[in-house]
């Protein structure tokens, strides 16, 4: 039974939600009349029954579901991040939108979106988020959406309308986009995708028959993808010395030769390259995954038997790359205070091993090439490509392509004109906040 809220408190929620709103238009994360339509009308409280007022309408997640160690497995995601997601949507009235990955609020901001003519499912693998969303969806006055419990690597038929979806809005960190055949051509898809550990949502628009992005990219995290879609780090400890070197994408290499090369002092090659105290690199990181072969990331225990000084903080993993019995790593040495006050970083590399000071080379030109041709410009260009059909005796790595289990995604980086002034640039959206509590 619903408990109805006293007079006090739903105009408590109101005004809350308009505050909320007038945030989330002020910082230009709803930028069209629909969206801000949407956020005005849905109570997002009524999504999250055991949290305060203050906190449904704060401008951050609302965790719902936990696991035993205390892993956040299911939450109402950012507000602005949701906002972001729906604008790149593009969702018209009458749309036919999947949502994947569940709770409720989203969907009844897909179904404000879509209208009385549209259609909105939702889809979750936990029985417990759907068994919420199915409640919660009908008490606001959204009976309309329809509420599915299946695991998203394993699209029903039935759930798919005839023609595609117009639109598939995934709220869930996912390796990769399983959902291309679910689409209708010319139809948005809007995913948190993870290469190699770093995570963007990305817009798409599908093409003959292939995903196109064509937004900025945002950095974020959600709540990891079960189920068969769940990605493997494919993380290998080398023996003896703490450190750890994941293999996300790509195949990972034997990593038990390079204990010795750990254990001796690295070798510094500097770039004369830099990077402010508060300013993202995971631009730069994604541009030498795609760019060198055996590219992983590195963590190091800080008590290990190893010679990495300063060990990346564990949800950061450091770029590295091996090469037989070596191994380089980017880090960055602090070089002045910078204009901010937050200091100003160079980018070394850390080479290990008789052949480190190359493989530290290697990465070194790459983050030059970088710097000259791509810093700063616009975001690359993503395309998903079915897997199905492509030769899987291809080529090991083929630069700035990453293989997935159901697509080929090529990263396309557009070269920076050397007379475009940087500060006229699109740049790609900065701001780190988590969605679902994960990295
Ligand atoms: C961040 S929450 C979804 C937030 C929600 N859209 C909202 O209203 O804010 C992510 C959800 O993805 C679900 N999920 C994880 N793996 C999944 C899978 N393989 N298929 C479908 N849902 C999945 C989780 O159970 C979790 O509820």
């Amino acid at each position: 039974m619903t408990t109805c809220p006293s007079t006090t408190e739903a105009g408590d929620a109101s005004e809350l939600r308009a505050q909320l709103v007038e945030q989330l238009r002020a910082n230009h994360h709803i930028r069209s009349a629909a969206v801000e339509r949407a956020f005005r009308a849905v109570p997002r409280h009524a999504f999250a029954p055991d949290s305060t007022l203050e906190a449904a309408y704060t401008d951050d997640i609302v965790a719902t579901r936990r696991r035993d160690d205390g892993t956040i497995t299911s939450s109402i995601s950012a507000p602005w991040l949701q906002a972001e997601m729906l604008e790149a949507a593009r969702i018209q009235p009458g749309h036919r939108v999947l949502e994947i990955g569940s709770g409720g609020y989203n969907a009844a901001l897909i179904a404000e979106l879509t209208g009385p003519t549209g259609h909105v499912t939702t889809l979750d693998i936990d029985p417990a988020v759907t068994e919420r969303a199915a409640r919660f969806l009908p008490e606001t006055g959204y009976d309309g959406v329809r509420v599915v419990t299946a695991d998203a690597e394993h699209m029903p038929s039935t759930v798919v309308p005839e023609g595609g979806f117009d639109a598939v809005v995934v709220t869930v960190d996912t390796w990769d986009l399983p959902w291309i055949d679910s689409l209708a051509d010319g139809g948005r898809l809007v995913a948190p995708l993870r290469l190699h550990g770093y995570h963007w949502a990305i817009g798409f628009t599908k093409e003959n028959g292939a995903l196109h992005s064509d937004e900025p990219f945002i950095v974020c995290g959600f709540v990891a993808m079960q189920g068969d879609g769940a990605w493997n780090p494919n993380r290998l400890t080398v023996p003896g010395t703490g450190v750890h070197l994941s293999w996300e994408d790509g195949t990972p290499l034997p990593v038990d030769q390079l204990a010795p090369a750990l254990t001796r002092e690295p070798t510094v090659t500097r770039t004369g390259i830099t990077v402010g105290g508060q300013e993202p690199f995971d631009l730069l990181t994604l541009y030498l995954a795609g760019a060198l072969p055996g590219f992983c990331r590195l963590e190091a225990d800080p008590e290990g038997e190893h010679r990495v000084p300063s060990p990346p903080p564990p949800h950061w993993p450091a770029a590295a790359i091996v090469r037989g019995a070596s191994l380089a790593r980017l880090a960055h040495e602090r070089v002045g205070d910078g204009d901010d006050g937050k200091g100003r970083h160079e980018f070394v590399v850390h080479g290990y091993g008789d052949q480190g000071h190359l493989a530290a080379r290697e990465m070194a030109e790459q983050v030059e090439t970088w710097q000259d041709n791509h810093r700063g410009g616009h975001c690359p260009l993503i395309t998903a490509r079915p897997a199905a059909g492509r030769d899987p005796a291809g080529p090991d790595h083929e630069p700035h392509v990453f293989a997935k289990k159901h697509t080929h995604i090529t990263v396309d980086w557009p070269i920076v004109p050397s007379d475009t002034a940087p500060s006229h640039r699109p740049r790609f959206k900065e701001r780190r906040r988590m969605s679902g509590g994960t990295a």
